[in-house]
């Protein structure tokens, strides 16, 4: 049996010219690669909460997995150039994920989540939050999405009205 692996987790399409456009100079949108372990993917996260030890096998196996769930993970990257001639990829610097719902209510629904937002911390305050933030809203619309939602602590509350969001419900927990 031969093994079939995506090296991009979705398709590279899903960046359209007007989302690209979102990034200044020097910084470029790109969805989730199989090779971006390399490229510090886990280190952005690091910024959003604990990670523990993850091996490059075991992140890769984890990628496999979503990349196999069509149409539901949409893992974004924002990439930094270095300064070379070529401008070659640096590092990541600020990754988020649109996780898309297909309900049975709302005559069959498609609703968006997003999850794991993070900006390296010396790449904060420029602005790459709010383009993340706009790019994946972009392709939950592109994707069919009524709406999308996300939970996140009082401290970050004032950055989600900066992104259009506005508060409803309550978040719950149950740790198992
Ligand atoms: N509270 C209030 N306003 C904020 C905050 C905040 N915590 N952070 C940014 N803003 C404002 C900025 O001042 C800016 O306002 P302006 O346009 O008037 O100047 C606007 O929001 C956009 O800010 P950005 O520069 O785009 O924000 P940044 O790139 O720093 O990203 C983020 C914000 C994602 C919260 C970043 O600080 C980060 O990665 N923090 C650590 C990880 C984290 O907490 N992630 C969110 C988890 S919740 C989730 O994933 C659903």
């Amino acid at each position: 049996m031969s093994l079939h692996y995506t090296e991009t987790l979705i398709p590279s399409s899903i960046i359209t010219p007007s989302i690209q456009s979102l990034l200044p100079d020097g910084y470029t949108f790109r969805t989730l690669r199989r090779s971006d372990y390399k490229l510090g993917h886990l280190d952005v996260l690091a910024d959003l909460a604990h990670i523990g030890d993850i091996s490059e096998e075991e992140w890769t196996e984890r990628f496999d997995f979503l990349a196999k769930c069509e149409g539901t993970y949409f893992v974004l990257v924002i990439v930094e150039a270095g300064d070379d001639e070529n401008r070659e990829e640096k590092r990541i610097v600020g990754t988020g994920t649109l996780l898309v719902e297909r309900k049975f209510l709302f005559k069959l629904g498609i609703q968006g989540h997003i999850e794991d937002i993070g900006i390296k911390a010396d790449q904060q305050g420029k602005g790459l939050g709010l383009k993340m933030l706009k790019a994946l809203d972009s392709i939950a619309k592109d994707v069919g999405c009524y709406k999308t939602i996300l939970d996140c602590s009082a401290k970050n509350e004032g950055f989600y009205v900066k992104c259009g969001y506005e508060k409803a419900g309550t978040e719950m927990q149950h740790y198992f």
